[in-house]
């Protein structure tokens, strides 16, 4: 019986990879075209994709709130794990990669499923919270690290009961556990143990962490 987890070599990540990823050819394309397009190469890992999926089909996900959406990578790829009704909130700050998703929404076919939320994610966020009544079956959180901990307790009132709160960067480029981190961004660092801690105590969410990728908090909202 094991009593630890198996160390996951670079070999059993590409196991992982080549066997259970949604990435499809037009999916590496627009990772292409972003890249391109001067938009870093900073989106979920192939092996992400299908996990995401997975997560939104288990739970009948029809609503979901994206924060930090790039090129819209992560969003196709969730989007399509919605019903043709389904709504993706893609919050993101950069106009320029506003545009670029707006034009992939387009071409995937999703232009009514995904709406893109341009500017800050707290204040347009807010701003949906107080314009709208919507409640989440599903938050991505993957924006700016130090304001993790904020969207979590912004967003978690209006998530339903069994939906659910997912972290990207949950092992901070695997410095989480470090004491003195050698990264040029300690704060991020920080950040993310700290939203992590915030997860797994959370008297309203029963949490685990998923080592795919650079790791991924999975909170369910159960109280
Ligand atoms: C890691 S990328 C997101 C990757 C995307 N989820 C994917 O996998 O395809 C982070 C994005 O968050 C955006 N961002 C950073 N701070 C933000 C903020 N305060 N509000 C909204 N978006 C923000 C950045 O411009 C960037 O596009």
């Amino acid at each position: 019986m094991a009593t630890r987890s198996t160390y996951l070599t670079d070999e059993l990540n590409d196991y992982i990879a080549t066997r259970f990823s949604s990435e499809s050819a037009a999916l590496r394309l627009l990772n292409i075209q972003a890249l391109d397009a001067g938009i870093p190469a900073i989106s979920i890992s192939p092996e992400q994709t299908n996990f995401l999926q997975v997560m939104l089909r288990s739970i009948g996900a029809t609503t979901v709130l994206e924060i930090g959406s790039l090129a819209g990578y992560s969003a196709i790829v969730m989007a399509q794990a919605l019903p043709s009704y389904g709504v993706l909130y893609a919050c993101e700050y950069d106009p320029t990669h506003a545009q670029f998703i707006r034009g992939k929404a387009r071409e995937f076919g999703f232009e009514s499923v995904i709406h893109v939320l341009e500017g800050a994610a707290l204040q347009t966020i807010a701003r949906l919270l107080e314009t709208t009544d919507v409640t989440f079956d599903a938050v991505f959180i993957d924006a700016d690290k130090v304001n993790y901990s904020a969207y979590l307790d912004l967003v978690l009132p209006r998530v339903r009961l069994g939906g659910l709160i997912i972290g990207d960067n949950a092992l901070a480029w695997g410095e989480v556990a470090r004491s003195a981190t050698t990264l040029f961004e300690p704060h991020n660092v920080q950040a993310l143990d700290a939203f992590n801690n915030h997860m797994c105590t959370h008297p309203q969410l029963q949490s685990t962490l998923v080592p795919l990728g650079d790791g991924m908090v999975v909170g369910l909202k159960i109280a």
